[in-house]
C-alpha cells in the first residue's frame, strides 16, 4: 500500500493511502501509540456513508468509540459547532487520554483538528479524509481552523494529526462538482513542484468523465500519493509556515480567497476559487515574471479538462474581491506576497504585485478562456 511519511521530529506520522483502509482502520490506529476512547467526529452527509464501517473497525480493535455527527457544509465551521461538539464529548466521558477520529471532507478536518487542539488542552487526533480535497490537502499539515465573521479559517492552531488513513473508494460516493474541486489543489501542487504530473490528471479527468471503473480505482492510491508526497515534502520543510516555504502552497489562493469571499458562503467551492486564483496566478506570473505562454497553456488546459471554472462567474464584483483580497491574512504588513511560478515547478514569494497588478488579473479572468 502506497504511504507517505512526513518526519517533524516528534510531531512525524504516516499516510497511508489504499482502497478498503477505511476497514483497516482500528488495526492502524492501534499501531500508533494511540489508547483511550475514540470520539469519531463527522458531519451529516458522511456519517451514513461511512460512520459505521469507521466504528466498527476501531471497535474490532479494541477501542470504545462514540459518535458526533454536525450538519454538512462550510457554514458549520465556526466556534459555536466546536463548542457543542466539546460539551457531547463531555457528555460521552471523553477525557484528555481520549482521541479524536475526524471523517470527512476539509471541514470535518479543519474542525475536528481544531477541537482536538483545544480539548483539555489538546489531545491526539486521527485524519480520515473523504474529499479529494482533503485527501490530497487539508489533513496532511496539521493546519486546523474554524471560520469567523472577519474571515475564513482566523482561528485556528498548528496540530499535526497522529495518523491519516485515506481510502479513496470514499471518492465514489462524491458529487461530481466536488469531486472536481479537489483536484484544483492536485493541479496546485503538480504546478509547484510536479509539472509531469499535469498529464496524469488530464487523463484522470478524462475517465473520471467516463465514470469511475475499477482500472480508474486502481490506480488512485498511486497517483495520491505521488500528489500528497509534494505537499509532505513541503511541510517538512517549513512545518509552521515561517520561512516561506509552505506559503508556496498558497498558489492560486490569495486572489481566489478574494473572490470566494466576495459572493455568498459557499456559492463558489473552495477549489472552484482555486482554479480562478489560478488563472490569476499564471497571468501574473507571464505578466511580471515572463513565464512562457505554453507553460500557462498547459495548466489552463488541466483546469479545463478538469471541468473547473476559469472565468468569473456572475455576480463577482472585481472591486469587493479585490478589497477583500487586499485584507487577506498572506498579505504581510500591508505588503502583497503573491506566489509566482518563473516556470512549472519554480514557485517565487514576490513582493512586486501592485493593486494595479491585481486588477489587470481579475480583469483577465473576466475574459473566457
Ligand atoms: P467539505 O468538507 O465541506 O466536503 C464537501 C461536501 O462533500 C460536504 O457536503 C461533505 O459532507 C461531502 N462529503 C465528504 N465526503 C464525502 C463522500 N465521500 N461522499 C459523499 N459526500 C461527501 O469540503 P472539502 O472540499 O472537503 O474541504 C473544504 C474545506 O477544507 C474548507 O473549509 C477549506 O478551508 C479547508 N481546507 C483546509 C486546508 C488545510 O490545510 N487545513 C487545505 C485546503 C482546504
Ligand atoms: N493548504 C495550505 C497549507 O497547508 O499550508
Amino acid at each position: 500500500m502506497p504511504n507517505v511519511s512526513l518526519s517533524l521530529g516528534k510531531n512525524s506520522y504516516e499516510v497511508h493511502i489504499n482502497n478498503g483502509a477505511l476497514d483497516s482502520l482500528g488495526y492502524l490506529v492501534s499501531h500508533t501509540r494511540l489508547s483511550g476512547k475514540a470520539a469519531i467526529v463527522t458531519d451529516s452527509h458522511v456519517a451514513p456513508l461511512y460512520a459505521e464501517r469507521v466504528c466498527a473497525s476501531l471497535e474490532e480493535a479494541g477501542y470504545t468509540t462514540s459518535l458526533h455527527v454536525f450538519p454538512a457544509g462550510e457554514q458549520s465551521k465556526k466556534l459555536s459547532t466546536v463548542e457543542t461538539l466539546a460539551n457531547e464529548m463531555v457528555q460521552a466521558g471523553h477525557d484528555r487520554t481520549s482521541f479524536i477520529v475526524a471523517l470527512g471532507g476539509g471541514v470535518v478536518g479543519d474542525m475536528g483538528g481544531f477541537l482536538a487542539s483545544i480539548y483539555y488542552r489538546g489531545i491526539p487526533f486521527v485524519q480520515v479524509p473523504t474529499t479529494v480535497m482533503a485527501q490530497v490537502d487539508s489533513s496532511v499539515g496539521g493546519k486546523t481552523a474554524v471560520d469567523i465573521d472577519g474571515g475564513k479559517n482566523l482561528i485556528g492552531a498548528f496540530h499535526q494529526p497522529r495518523l491519516v488513513v485515506a481510502d479513496p473508494t470514499t471518492l465514489t460516493t462524491l458529487p461530481a462538482r466536488v469531486l472536481r474541486e479537489g483536484m484544483a489543489e492536485m493541479v496546485k501542487h503538480a504546478a509547484i513542484r510536479k509539472p509531469k504530473m499535469l498529464l496524469t490528471l488530464r487523463r484522470l479527468a478524462e475517465e473520471i468523465e467516463l465514470g469511475f471503473t475499477l482500472s480508474t480505482i486502481d490506480q488512485l492510491p498511486q497517483i495520491m500519493a505521488e500528489n500528497i508526497a509534494i505537499k509532505a515534502r513541503i511541510v517538512e520543510e517549513d512545518e509552521k509556515e515561517t520561512c516561506g516555504v509552505r506559503a508556496f502552497l498558497n498558489l492560486g489562493h490569495t486572489l481566489g480567497h478574494g473572490i470566494e469571499a466576495s459572493l455568498p458562503l459557499g456559492t463558489l467551492l473552495h477549489g472552484e476559487a482555486v482554479s480562478l486564483g489560478l488563472r490569476a496566478a499564471l497571468f501574473l506570473s507571464r505578466r511580471l515574471l515572463g513565464m512562457e505562454a505554453t507553460a500557462e497553456r498547459d495548466l489552463l488546459e488541466t483546469l479545463r479538462a478538469l471541468e473547473l471554472p476559469l472565468q468569473l462567474p456572475d455576480g463577482v464584483e472585481p472591486e469587493r474581491a479585490l478589497q477583500l483580497t487586499a485584507s487577506d491574512k498572506k498579505f504581510q504588513a500591508g505588503a502583497i506576497r503573491f506566489v509566482l511560478l518563473e516556470a512549472p515547478g519554480k514557485p517565487v514569494l514576490s513582493d512586486a504585485v501592485t493593486q494595479e497588478d491585481l486588477q489587470a488579473a481579475l480583469e483577465h479572468l473576466t475574459t473566457p478562456y
